[in-house]
């Protein structure tokens, strides 16, 4: 089975020697090829170039070409199965890797909403009962059945708007069996969707009510019998923990990503949302593979992550949805850092996990370059993931994980357009999905 699409107006983010993550000034240097053709073979991509080619025998607007497009593309023999797609005006884009979810929940939370709109913050909301712990009763009393039947449906709206790779966490359970249910549910997903799926467990998302106190007890918990049991059945690819005012302290956190380590599990934490936390420092002393949020991140928190193996992964979305202030990107990247965004999607601070809105407000609310935008969604939301070494670019060798945009000027229409869907065809794992 091949694919070839050709007359693409531009292919956008190719890579010829792949690299892991871009940072700093490295992430405005986007390279694009206009007037390009793809090739997928299998579930990869095969070959890319410039050159319009119609079909495998009839090449043709070769002449300005420096050299001649036929001696790239490789003779795919008669006998293969090949579909040729027409990209004329059309951008193809490496599928957005959304590095941050929650998006196995049950239910909604609405009314919190309208708590929010009249004038309750986030933490007021978790201490009378509501925000984790509302999702956690309604995930309790929703079989596995129904939430994997829910989050497909979430799944495949975050197809349809470009994603390709997504990160799923635990964290609504908050219970060893609810725990073990939420991450089964993610297996289960892993199974039956065409996406890339990695899974986090996140015990430590809240201290639940009956805890209230003894918030020690739940951590030892997390630690003696979760992580055991969530290791031993595999699973989990990471950890996280919230470390946050009002949540886990450093300390707890501590433990908890000590533990995890013994285990096998590479730390990805909520840090510094609500606070100078100490979130940041601790994930990095446990070489975590990216630290999210991120609004309260200063001089020190930015010394810290430089150097460091951990990706600052920002998410527009919560900071959006609960009015707070916008995590420093910017500075990050101007400091040579590398930044990643995600979508945060969960029924609580970021109902949304479309990935063309968080293109849109990086560049908007963050001020990244369309460029440096676009790096932030795919490949280093795939470092961020642990799949960048599959996924976030266009190079050969890579997945095929790609979408074709409807027809548009330029690339950087993609962020600029906010709002409306942009893609129009989408390839997983070299099958055109939609
Ligand atoms: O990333 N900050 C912690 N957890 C989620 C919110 C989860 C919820 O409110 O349900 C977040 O924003
Ligand atoms: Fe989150």
């Amino acid at each position: 089975m091949a694919i070839l699409i050709t007359n693409i107006k531009e292919l956008v983010n190719i890579e010829e020697s792949p690299k892991p993550l871009v940072a700093g000034k490295e992430m405005s240097n986007l390279k694009t090829l206009k007037n390009a053709w793809l090739l997928i073979e299998g579930d990869r991509i095969k070959d890319f170039g410039t050159g319009i080619s119609d079909t495998r025998y009839a090449i043709h607007d070769a002449r300005d070409q420096e050299t001649d497009p036929r001696s790239h593309i490789p003779d795919l023999g008669s006998e293969h199965d090949l579909t040729i797609l027409d990209a004329s005006g059309r951008f193809v884009f490496p599928s957005f890797c959304d590095a941050h979810t929650h998006l196995v929940y049950a239910g909604s939370r609405e009314v919190e909403y309208v708590d929010k709109i009249r004038g309750l913050s986030y933490e007021e909301i978790a201490k009378r009962g509501g925000g984790i712990l509302n999702s956690a009763k309604l995930l309790h009393e929703t079989s596995e059945e129904e939430l994997v039947e829910q989050a497909m449906g979430r799944l495949n709206e975050i197809i349809a708007f470009g994603t390709g790779a997504v990160e799923i966490k635990s964290g609504y359970g908050l219970t060893v069996e609810d725990e073990l249910k939420m991450l089964r549910v993610i297996r289960k997903l892993k199974e039956v969707s065409p996406l890339t799926i990695v899974s986090t467990f996140l015990g430590a998302h809240a201290v639940p009510a009956e805890y209230r106190g003894r918030q020690g007890e739940y951590v030892d918990i997390v630690i003696h019998e979760m992580i055991p049991r969530v290791a031993s059945e595999e699973l989990a690819d990471y950890i996280d923990v919230f470390c946050d005012r009002g949540f886990f302290t450093v300390e707890e956190t501590d433990r908890i990503l000590n533990t995890g380590m013994k285990y096998g599990l590479r730390p990805k934490i909520h840090a510094n949302e609500l606070d100078y936390s100490g979130g940041i420092q601790v994930g990095v002393k446990y070489n975590a593979l990216s630290v999210d949020h991120l609004e309260f991140t200063g001089d020190k928190e930015i010394n810290c992550l430089r150097g460091s193996e951990t990706m600052p992964v920002i998410l527009p979305g919560a900071a959006f949805f609960l009015n707070m202030i916008a995590a420093p990107a910017r500075k990050m990247i101007d400091a040579g850092l590398p930044v990643a965004f995600a979508s945060d999607f969960n029924p609580g601070s970021s109902p949304s996990g479309n990935m063309q809105l968080i293109l849109s407000m990086a560049c908007i609310t963050y001020r990244l370059l369309p460029e440096e935008a676009i790096f932030a969604t795919t490949l280093n939301g795939a470092y961020a993931m642990g799949v960048s070494d599959e996924l976030g670019s266009i190079a050969r060798g890579k997945k095929a994980n790609l979408f074709i945009t409807k027809p548009i000027s330029t690339y950087e229409f993609m962020p600029y357009a906010y709002g409306s869907n942009k893609v129009e065809q989408v390839i997983l794992n070299g099958e055109v999905v939609l």
